[in-house]
């Protein structure tokens, strides 16, 4: 039988490496899963059927404006074929997340990447990045990889300079890690605009990235242009399943935010104790810096790696003097702290 739980390509014992939910799901949504695969023959016809109540009911937002895919990736690659295509031009922030300029490219598009301010998305210069074929600019809130965000009034400041035909998609993939007290919850003002759309996730908090469900909160002529465009049955069963029972157990959700917290802020300390500069991060993960080549990141991922502990080099310039390491259970943190502490101690 084939395990997918290990088919990850790499032996390390602790996984710190793709910002899933180091907590899992709750067990409810295991469980709801499970009993899906009794009905496993049928197809699910309409995933938001289900979906959507749940959702809508949970954030109390309006069911019209929600939408459903394989992921929040899938939905981001459909807004790109419905709004993007030779002669458009998608406006991202250079270091931000990577895979959306890709589908912008597989549309034809043009990507512009404008330079951020120490891995922060520079509103001003997203504005001054704006043309005529502009018709989506993206940015992720918290970023990732970098974890960093942008204040509410900062994004208002960003959307105040969009003209009405260019959509802005934020993807809030990390939002309910926020702890930042002048963010502000996405979906606010989604919901006063009638240009901005929310990408969010399953695949973060709620620990079920293996299950593929992410959900969109726009416009209902934004969503209906996106559903349309989806693959037939886009969404497996016991994901469906799983995910609204995820929904339900908020003890759950509320225990991995604090312990996420907790491990944020410990790691944090951690490492600026050991002399290293971080990124501050509202995410689930943090970036590490190891400018001093004689201790490179290069050097510092392979040795975690011998130690069976595996985080995140980027593959970008920008990030190459860095780590990036998901925010473990306590165990598997105080094995990394260590595991750092013994390389800067003189272990090449
Ligand atoms: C900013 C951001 N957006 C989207 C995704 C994709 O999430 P999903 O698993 O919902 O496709 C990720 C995954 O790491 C992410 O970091």
């Amino acid at each position: 039988m084939l395990n997918v739980g290990v088919d990850v390509g790499q032996p390390a014992a602790i996984l710190l490496n793709s910002n899933e939910s180091v907590y899992g799901p709750s067990p409810h949504a295991r469980m709801a899963a499970r009993a899906a695969i009794s009905s496993i023959e049928r197809y699910l016809e309409n995933p938001d059927r289900i979906l959507v109540p749940a959702i809508a009911g949970h954030f109390g937002l309006n069911e019209d404006w929600i939408t459903t895919g394989q992921g929040s990736d899938d939905l981001l690659a459909r807004l790109a074929r419905a709004y993007l295509g030779p002669g458009t031009e998608l406006v991202r922030s250079a270091n931000g997340y990577l895979k959306v300029p890709n589908y912008a490219h597989a549309n034809d598009a043009k990507v512009v990447s404008v330079a951020d301010d120490g891995f922060t998305p520079s509103v001003d210069r997203m504005i001054e990045a704006l043309t005529d074929r502009v018709r989506l600019v993206y940015l992720a809130n918290p970023e990732n990889p970098a974890g960093t965000y942008l204040s509410g009034s900062e994004i208002r400041r960003l959307h105040a300079a969009l003209p009405d035909n260019v959509l802005l998609v934020i993807d809030a993939a990390y939002e309910e890690y926020v702890d930042a007290t002048d963010y502000e919850p996405t979906h606010k003002l989604v919901e006063e605009a009638e240009n901005v759309v929310m990408c969010r996730t399953f695949s973060k908090i709620y620990g079920l990235a293996g299950a593929r469900i992410g959900w969109m909160f726009g416009p209902p002529d934004v969503i209906d242009t996106v559903r349309r465009i989806a693959l037939t049955f886009p969404v497996a069963s016991p994901s469906a399943a799983a995910a609204v029972a995820a929904l339900e157990d908020r003890a759950h959700t509320q225990f991995v935010y604090d312990a996420n917290r907790t491990g944020r802020n410990w790691l944090t300390s951690e490492m600026q104790a050991l002399g290293l500069s971080i990124v501050p991060s509202q995410a689930n993960f943090l970036l590490i810096h190891f400018p001093d080549p004689d201790k490179s990141a290069k050097a510092v991922d392979r040795f975690l790696r011998q130690k069976g502990i595996a985080v995140r080099r980027l593959a970008s310039e920008a990030y190459k003097d860095y780590i990036r390491i998901t925010i473990g259970q306590p165990h598997e943190l105080r094995a990394a702290r260590d595991a750092i502490a013994e390389f800067l101690s003189g272990h090449p």
